[in-house]
């Protein structure tokens, strides 16, 4: 039997925060301009794109699946605040999962077969746990390749329905990396707080974590250079994502908690989200 608390205190301010900013700043597929005059004729082109869209797709549906999973397991933990904002969440990958599927259909192409493409589902299955904070520093690997996956689409600027999608996602990614860092942030500055030992322990397991997860894009990028080079994707960008950025949002939330477990540090005072911008 689930055992829900009677009272939720709903005292985390930033995670509150964040919650209302994920209600407002909704948006749907059906916003978007689909009768847009379709750039993107050629057949090789279509291909292409069908091949290096396969794992963005792939990625939303599994955030869809494990976002979903965490809700429940949040609430069971009493930590109301953050199952609020995941149901956000869920929202926002059901959103990506539609809109690249309608993409799909735009441009008349399948996603490839697992059989095909199992670097694809392989490094989802990576990122997959029940516990919050080992997925959220999956997560921070997998984020962080889809905001600069989104940046560098738009950027090529290939049809406008794409670089509209891309342009939301941005949007709602950046959430998503603000609240993984307030949430790691808060565990770090409850452990360190409480046990230094345990807390600097977590930390290692969360560092293995997030290699762990880098470890499986490399298969994916070279399944795929060829495609993102002819497309103009700017793949040295995105393997320094891989290398820094993942690592360094992690360490900052590390951090954060253990300098305001000892006094050192207030939380960041800047809008968590504008700080996850690439
Ligand atoms: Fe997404
Ligand atoms: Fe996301």
């Amino acid at each position: 039997m689930n055992i829900y608390k009677v009272m939720p205190d709903l005292s985390n301010e930033r995670q509150m925060r964040l919650w209302y900013q994920g209600i407002r700043k909704q948006w749907s597929a059906a916003d978007l301009d689909w009768n847009a005059p379709r750039r993107i004729v050629s057949d090789k082109l279509r291909d292409q794109l069908g091949r290096v869209l396969t794992p963005v797709l792939t990625g939303e549906q599994s955030a869809l699946y494990s976002v979903s999973g965490l809700i429940p397991i949040l609430g069971h933990q009493s930590q109301v605040e953050a199952q609020f904002y995941l149901t956000t969440w869920a929202v926002d990958e059901a959103r990506h999962t539609e809109l690249f599927a309608r993409y799909f259909k735009r441009i008349d192409r399948e996603p490839l077969a697992i059989r095909r493409f199992p670097a694809g589902y392989l490094f989802q299955s990576r990122i997959a746990s029940k516990d919050p904070a080992e997925w959220l520093a999956g997560v921070l690997v997998s984020e962080s390749m889809a905001q600069v996956v989104s940046h560098e689409l738009k950027e090529c600027d290939l049809d406008p329905v794409l670089s509209d999608i891309c342009s939301g996602i941005l949007e709602d990614e950046a959430r998503h990396l603000g609240f993984n860092h307030i949430y790691i942030e808060d565990q770090f500055k409850a452990l360190y707080a409480d046990d230094v030992i345990a807390a600097e322990e977590k930390a290692d397991s969360l560092r293995k974590r997030v290699e762990y997860v880098m470890e499986g894009v490399p298969p994916i990028i070279n399944a795929l250079s060829e495609e993102m080079k002819d497309i103009g994707i700017d793949i040295e960008k995105i393997q320094y994502t891989l290398d820094q950025v993942a690592k360094d949002r992690l360490e900052k939330a590390i951090r954060g908690g253990r300098n305001q477990a000892l006094g050192k540090d207030k939380p960041i005072e800047e809008p968590e989200v504008e700080a996850a911008r690439l």
